[in-house]
């Protein structure tokens, strides 16, 4: 498990620990190209592979406070889009090192990203504003999918984590299953 904040990654490792699971915290910041490679670094020290990769990372500035609307669009896809990419091309080498017959990479996204709920006025994300991060998750869609992955929230993400080797990919799902 990945957290940019040491301390804030150690608490949730012994959080989860408490509850008998075994987890190891590794430093990364999907916003820095040198903490993505020390983290790979580190996971193939340590593992020599990985079977699924999970890019949960992602922000949404509701409020600009001091930035400028420009840098609220470069924070935004900095984070949800720019830090994916580089994150999945340093750890495919390790996913195709595992023994896994179905080594996955999930890419956790929105459904406001889905150009469908700005198809239909009726939609019920159709009025929803945060505009940036709506243009961010639909951009991810396009790389999730260049990548042959899929995506979709928690629940999802887990099912996706663990599909065997007949399951479904280049697909966009959420709890309801295979989205348009
Ligand atoms: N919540 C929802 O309703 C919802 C719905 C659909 C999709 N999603 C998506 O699900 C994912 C998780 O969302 P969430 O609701 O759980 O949000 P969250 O509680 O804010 O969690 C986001 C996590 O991303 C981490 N993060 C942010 N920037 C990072 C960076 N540069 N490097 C590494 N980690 C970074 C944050 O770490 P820090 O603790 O250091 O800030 C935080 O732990 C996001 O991609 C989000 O877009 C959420």
């Amino acid at each position: 498990m990945a957290s940019r904040d040491p301390s804030r990654g150690e608490t949730a490792v012994s959080t989860l620990a408490g509850q008998g699971l075994s987890v190891e915290h590794v430093i990364l910041d999907v916003t820095d190209d040198d903490s993505i490679i020390a983290a790979a670094k580190v996971v193939e020290e340590k593992n020599g592979h990985i079977d699924v990769l999970v890019n949960n990372a992602g922000i949404i500035v509701k409020h600009l406070n001091d930035r400028s609307r420009r840098q609220a669009w470069k924070d935004t896809f900095d984070t949800n889009v720019f830090g994916v990419a580089p994150v999945t091309d340093a750890f495919i080498p390790l996913l195709k090192k595992s023994v896994d017959p179905a080594p996955r990479a999930v890419f956790g996204s929105s459904d406001l990203g889905r150009l469908e709920t700005k198809y239909d006025p009726q939609h019920q994300h159709f009025k929803r504003p945060v505009l940036v991060y709506r243009c961010s998750k639909t951009a991810l869609h396009m790389l999730a999918l260049a990548e042959r992955s899929v995506e979709g929230g928690p629940k999802n993400a887990v099912r996706l984590a663990v599909l065997g080797k007949d399951g479904e990919t280049g697909q966009i799902s959420g709890d309801e299953g295979i989205l348009p």
